[in-house]
This record gives structure tokens, C-alpha cells and sequence, in this order.
């Protein structure tokens, strides 16, 4: 079976390697990929969301199944295109279909589904041009911070936290009015939720579903959680306060009822999806949905599963999951994000990586490199994510933190702090 990923980052990265330990794997093409998945399969010089061209290289190199990494590609579609293509229907595609992708493109359509579905999540209400006007007592009605969403895709910057009332009503203005273009069309009001954050993930084929390893992200470019935010610059798993009473409500209160809901809806989810949690006091709540893994959260998921990963995308294809052996390793991973020197902001780009030749037991899974000329060179804000295993979160720790030490270019930054508040 030849796959094809679609995707550039660390993530399809991750997907790429354990995919490449399958007996039922023969050819492994990554679309555009980067320098990590050119050692692992074959780079193709393609646009994710470029359809036509997806179609022409599933029919050049004989793809039997194509694993989608980022959400783009899903909420434009790519999953319904294949479906309605007589020469693709039979690939299957890993990633839902564009009505179930909504649950991460449209932050509207996701709380309506929670409420729907009385799954816990903070008390909202949508705002447009037309009730603008009226956010203001909808505000009232909260207390700060405000938590003011754009509807739509914005590259993880639509969410914005305001200390009080006026920037609020500001805020919720300014996204209406475009500061987010289409994606502010809409506009969500939350209530502020006081927790601890935590990112659960299932796979499932629309009937039944596994449990993956929960993982922490650390979103924010500063040591202590301060600072912009980023993609994420580093992750754990599994979650020291994800015990196993909190992990049945999650699963009784939230993952059931998700997937009966899609189900219900008429939705055929075939994929992954990610729970955005916020644990309050023991509680859990849902922040947000997403149709994919988490990035870098896949950097420490992935490798803690011990099982077959074609196995159960097959299980996925056919919706025999629940036939399917998930078998999870119980160490420690845990992954440290190098990132080139004024990310989230503006940084350079092409310098030269060294030292990442890996001889001991951590992965180096490639973010934002390319390859020219055999060398590999930066071509992102996050570079490399460096995971490592460990019978301890403090073993695992040290290891990412000596071997993110041993990796150098010019203006590395990564934080020191990963892991080490929970
Ligand atoms: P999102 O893009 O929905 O993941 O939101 C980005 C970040 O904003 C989340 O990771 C949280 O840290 C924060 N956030 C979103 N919604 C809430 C909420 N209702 N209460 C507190 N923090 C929130
Ligand atoms: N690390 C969070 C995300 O992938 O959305």
C-alpha cells in the first residue's frame, strides 16, 4: 500500500515515521513535506489544498490512502472531493468530511454542537453585523476576562483575551469588521474558564473509536507561559492531572456523546479528533474541537503508540476500528520545539541545522526545514521538535533538553520550562 500525507510539519512527520514501521506500507509520499519526511518517503511539490493536483498524484503513484494533517485541506473539503470523484471514491482518506470538519472550522457551528449535545463547555452566544449591537449586554452577563472568538479559520490567532468590558465591546467590533477577514463574520462571546489545559485525542471510523495518549502543549513563546502565542513549542504525555477519574468523565461527558452526536447528525466522521480541554477543579470542559492531531502534541502522542498506526487508519477506511488492537506504550515522551529567533514574529529563514544526526533514543521530527543540496536549512518559525522517551517525565525531559543542547543554527530559541509546572 503506497499513502500519501498531506501536510509539511512535524506532525506529518510523526505520522510518516511510525507509518514507515508498518509491514503493510510499501511507499510513504509526503505533500510538500519537509528535509525529516525526504528521509523517510518521497516530497512532492504540491499544495495541500490544491485538489487537482492531489488527484494527479494519487493516480501517478498509486495511492491506496491519503492521511490529512492539517485542518485547511479538511474544512475545504478534500475528503468530499474524493468521494465524488469516480477515480478516487475507493482511496479512502483519513480526516472528515467538510460538513464535520465545521467542528474546528466554525467555532459557531462547534458550540451550538456542544449545547446540542449537552456536552460541558463555557456559556456562549454568537454575534454578527446584524445583532452587533447587543454584545454589549451579553458581556454584562459575564464576568472578566472576556473571551471573544472569531468564527472561522484565523491561523490560531482568532481567540482574544480582554481584562475588561470596553476593549471587549472594542474587540468584538473589530473582528466583525474584518480585522480577521471572513473569519470574523461571525463572532463567538465566551465565558472565561480558570483551569488547566490539557488536549485529548480519539480516532474513530463514524461508529466506533479509540482513545490516543492525552498530551499538554505549552502554546505561549515565553518561559512561564508568558508572551505571544505560538503553534506550540513543546508538549508531554501522558498529563500527570489526567488521572483516571477525570479520564472517565472526559470520556462518559465528552467523547461519547461527541460521537454519537456526529452520528445522530448524520455525519460519517472518519479521522481524528482533538478535544481541547480545560480541566476546572476536576471538571472537564471543552475549549474547542479540532478535525486532526495536535502539532506539537503528535510529537509526543505518536510515539507512545505501540501498535500497528496503518492498522487502525485501515480499521478507520473499512469501520472495523473497533476489531483493531491499540496498544499504548506507559513511558514518558516528551518533546522540546526549537524555533528560529523572533518567532512568532518575524525571523530569518535558511540557515543551516547541525547536529542532528540521531544515534541514541530520540526522534527528531522536522517542523519547518527544507533540504537543498544535502544540507538541511530552517524554513519555518518552529524548526525541529525534539522528543525523547523516558520511564520518567523528568527522564524524558532531560533527554529532549541534551539533545535540543547538541542542535544548533543561528538564533535557536526553545523554552527551558516544558514540562516542568505540572
Ligand atoms: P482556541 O483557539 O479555541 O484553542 O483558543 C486559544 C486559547 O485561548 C486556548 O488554548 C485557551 O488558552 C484560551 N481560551 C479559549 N477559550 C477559553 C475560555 N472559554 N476560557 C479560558 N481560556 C480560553
Ligand atoms: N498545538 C495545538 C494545535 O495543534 O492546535
Amino acid at each position: 500500500m503506497n499513502i500519501l500525507i498531506l501536510g509539511s510539519g512535524g506532525r506529518e512527520h510523526a505520522i510518516a515515521w511510525k507509518l514507515a514501521q508498518s509491514r503493510k506500507v510499501s511507499r510513504i509520499f509526503i505533500a510538500p513535506g519537509n528535509a525529516g519526511t525526504h528521509a523517510i518517503g518521497t516530497n512532492l511539490r504540491i499544495d495541500p489544498e490544491d485538489k487537482e493536483a492531489v488527484k494527479t498524484a494519487v493516480i501517478a503513484h498509486e495511492i491506496g490512502m491519503v492521511v490529512v494533517g492539517p485542518e485547511a485541506p479538511l474544512v475545504a473539503g478534500i475528503h468530499d472531493y474524493f468521494l465524488h470523484d469516480e477515480l478516487l471514491v475507493d482511496v479512502p482518506v483519513i480526516g472528515p468530511v467538510k460538513s464535520a470538519a465545521r467542528l474546528e472550522g466554525s467555532k459557531d457551528f462547534a458550540k451550538a454542537f456542544l449545547v446540542r449535545h449537552h456536552i460541558p463547555t463555557a456559556a456562549y452566544k454568537t454575534f454578527d453585523r446584524t445583532n452587533a449591537s447587543e454584545a454589549g449586554d451579553f458581556l454584562l452577563t459575564l464576568n472578566p476576562p472576556y473571551v471573544i472568538k472569531a468564527d472561522g479559520l484565523a491561523a490560531g490567532k482568532g481567540v482574544i483575551i480582554c481584562s475588561n468590558f470596553d476593549e471587549a465591546v472594542e474587540e468584538v467590533n473589530a473582528v466583525i469588521s474584518g480585522k480577521f477577514g471572513d473569519a470574523g463574520e461571525k463572532v463567538v462571546i465566551e465565558q472565561f474558564l480558570k483551569g488547566i489545559e490539557l488536549s485529548v485525542f480519539i480516532v474513530t471510523d463514524g461508529r466506533s473509536w479509540k482513545l490516543l495518549p492525552e498530551a499538554k502543549d505549552y502554546k505561549r513563546i515565553g518561559e512561564g507561559d508568558t508572551g505571544l502565542n505560538t503553534g506550540g513549542m513543546g508538549a508531554v504525555s501522558p498529563v500527570p492531572f489526567a488521572g483516571k477519574d477525570f479520564m472517565e468523565k472526559v470520556k462518559n461527558r465528552i467523547i461519547i456523546p461527541t460521537v454519537r452526536g456526529l452520528r445522530d447528525e448524520g455525519i460519517d466522521y472518519k479521522g481524528f479528533i482533538f478535544f481541547g480541554l480545560m480541566n476546572v477543579g476536576g471538571e472537564p470542559y471543552v475549549i474547542e474541537y479540532n478535525a486532526r492531531l495536535g502539532d506539537p502534541e503528535a510529537e509526543v502522542v505518536i510515539p507512545r503508540i505501540k501498535s500497528d498506526l496503518y492498522e487502525l487508519f485501515e480499521g478507520v477506511a473499512k469501520g472495523d476500528l473497533d476489531r483493531r488492537p491499540l496498544e499504548i506504550e506507559d513511558n514518558y515522551v516528551t518533546t522540546v520545539m526549537l524555533a528560529s529567533g523572533g518567532y512568532p514574529g518575524p525571523y530569518e529563514k535558511g540557515i543551516e541545522i547541525t547536529g542532528i544526526e540521531v544515534r541514541d533514543d530520540c526522534m527528531i521530527f522536522h517542523s519547518g526545514t527544507k533540504i537543498l543540496d544535502g544540507r538541511v536549512l530552517t524554513s519555518g518559525g518552529r524548526v525541529l521538535a525534539v522528543s525523547c522517551r523516558g520511564g520518567s517525565m523528568k527522564e524524558a525531559l532531560e533527554a529532549s533538553y541534551r539533545k535540543a543542547g547538541s542542535i544548533s543554527f543561528r538564533n535557536m530559541y526553545y523554552r527551558k520550562d516544558i514540562g516542568f509546572d505540572i
